[in-house]
């Protein structure tokens, strides 16, 4: 049985989507143990709640400064022994020494197809606002290994998405969502939780 942490700062539906696919039998083999945010007003933690799921935040309001937040974050996550960490909409940079316990051991779902529209600065509506800026016709959703950067790690799925005539980045957004996110999140812990997921030289191998 895997064990997740689920990280989360906003709404949650991507939370909402891994936990409606583990009570569908979509995802075998894994349970949320945990469900952690960095904002107190995080309506993921309410979803976390009603679903009796252990749900905590860890504020960087309550710290003096960023690393005592950091070490706050790593001892509470360390405090559930999980085996995956899934960031899930967390708009907090993950240390490095978080990155370093937890190598290959957390994924992230980004709402753009993966090297196009990420690293800093393109997060949440920024990404497809810069999508529709650019003009390009197909975007999507990128689920990955976390490295030291930022998206860089090793991709595990992607999703395409059509973009239409007279889209707004929030229309955008939610078809991303609806179409992409909330499909291969699930789908990747699945695989994962079920041993088919590999990283060889730094790509990944899906058996
Ligand atoms: C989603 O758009 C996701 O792609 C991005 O942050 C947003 C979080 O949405 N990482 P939610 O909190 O899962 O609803």
């Amino acid at each position: 049985m895997l064990k997740l942490a689920v990280l989360v700062s906003g709404g949650g539906t991507n939370l909402q989507a891994i936990l409606d696919a583990i009570d569908r039998g979509d995802i075998k083999n894994a349970r949320v143990e945990v469900v952690i945010s960095n904002n107190r007003d995080a309506f993921a933690l309410e979803r976390a709640k009603k679903h009796n799921i252990e749900a905590q935040c860890v504020s960087p309001r309550d710290y003096d400064d960023r690393g005592a937040f950091h070490l706050a974050l790593l001892k509470t996550l360390d405090s559930y022994d999980v085996d995956l960490v899934v960031l899930a909409g967390f708009l907090v940079v993950i240390p490095q020494e978080m990155i370093d316990k937890y190598r290959n051991r957390i994924i992230n779902i980004h709402p753009s197809l993966i090297p196009s529209f990420c690293g800093t600065g393109y997060y949440g509506l920024k990404v497809h606002e810069g999508v529709l800026a650019r003009g390009v016709r197909v975007t999507g959703a990128t689920v990955h290994f976390v490295d030291e950067g930022t998206d860089t790690g090793p991709i595990i799925l992607q999703k395409a998405v059509e973009v239409h005539n007279g889209d707004t980045p929030e229309i955008l957004q939610r078809r991303v969502m609806e179409q992409a996110e909330w499909v291969i999140l699930p789908r990747a812990i699945d695989l994962i939780a079920n041993d088919k997921v590999s990283v060889e030289e730094g790509r990944v191998v899906i058996a």
